[in-house]
């Protein structure tokens, strides 16, 4: 287990992964009912963008950074609701020059918790899930677990509460990956066909990507997709996330959003319904 998130930290796949995983949060909490989360590959919990991993690769740079550098007019709701939750975030550590602590998904789970809501964040790596046990250091409404987040879908699900959001955000290290993620996926949805489910995964290899897609149907299923214009050598050009049983308004959330970040983003970014192909926006 070798990656290390902090090297990646608010790049483009984190602002739309991110922008997905706010929209979702507060669409799922404004009804009157409590809601589980589950994040079963959660990270550090945040990152410093202006020192180590973070600053050796500048990821964020082309991403998250240039995002908050532009003027909020004209900006779709949902966009202008993620870089709040972003600056919040930042807030925390005293105002500075621009951006420099970036929020994981499971600082962005925690914001838009309401009382009686409960939230597992699971990870593997016993560095990061020590730094995220730092993170949520005596916050009783966080249980952070040093375990394997494919596992925990099987412990947790169904949860009592009856209402969930699941995201899943593997680090893809293995080949085998989309493998495990469409069994652990299978047995969740056997146990929990009602939850909504964010699945993030790297657009690599398009054949693997497909039979992963096999593996939703009969799901009512929304594929978010970015994939960069330039390329640089090595690093990754395209991904994308499926959302299983999307609540009522994220689409539309979401078809406004991404072609507004085509241009800061320098990507190409399209959305699919179902399994009906449209292609994404120039
Ligand atoms: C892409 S990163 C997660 C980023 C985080 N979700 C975010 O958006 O801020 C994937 C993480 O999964 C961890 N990991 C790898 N295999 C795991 C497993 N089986 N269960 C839980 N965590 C795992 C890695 O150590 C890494 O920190």
């Amino acid at each position: 287990m070798n990656y290390r998130h902090g090297y990646h930290a608010g790049n483009y796949a984190d602002v739309l992964k991110h922008l997905v995983l706010v929209e979702l949060l507060r669409l799922l909490t404004a009804k009157d009912k409590k809601l589980f989360v589950l994040d079963t590959h959660s990270g550090a919990g945040g990152y410093d963008l202006a020192a180590g991993p973070a600053m050796r690769t500048r990821e964020a740079e082309a991403g998250i950074r240039r995002l908050m550098a532009m003027p909020r007019a004209g900006m779709p709701a949902a966009v202008v609701r993620y870089l709040a939750a972003v600056a919040a975030y930042d807030r925390k550590f005293g105002r500075g020059e621009g951006l420099r602590h970036y929020p994981g998904s499971p600082r962005l789970v925690r914001a838009a918790l309401r009382p009686g809501d409960r939230f597992v964040a699971c990870e593997l790596h016993p560095q990061e899930a020590l730094s995220l046990k730092r993170e949520f250091a005596g916050d009783r409404a966080v249980e952070v677990r040093q375990a394997d987040g494919y596992h925990a879908l099987k412990a947790l699900l169904p949860p009592v509460e009856r209402r969930g959001l699941v995201m899943i955000d593997p680090p893809f290290e293995k080949t085998d990956e989309f493998e495990t993620l469409s069994r652990g996926l299978k047995h969740a949805l056997r146990r929990f066909a009602t939850g909504c489910y964010a699945i993030w995964y790297p657009i690599k290899d398009e054949e693997a990507v497909a039979a992963f897609e096999e593996t939703l149907a009969g799901f009512k299923v929304l594929i978010l997709e970015a994939r960069v214009n330039v390329v640089a050598e090595g690093k990754l050009g395209a991904c994308g996330i499926a959302v299983i049983n999307p609540p009522w308004t994220f689409q539309e959330a979401m078809a406004e959003s991404l072609p507004w970040l085509a241009a800061p983003l320098d990507a190409r970014l399209g959305l699919r319904s179902g399994f009906s192909v449209s292609s994404p926006t120039a």
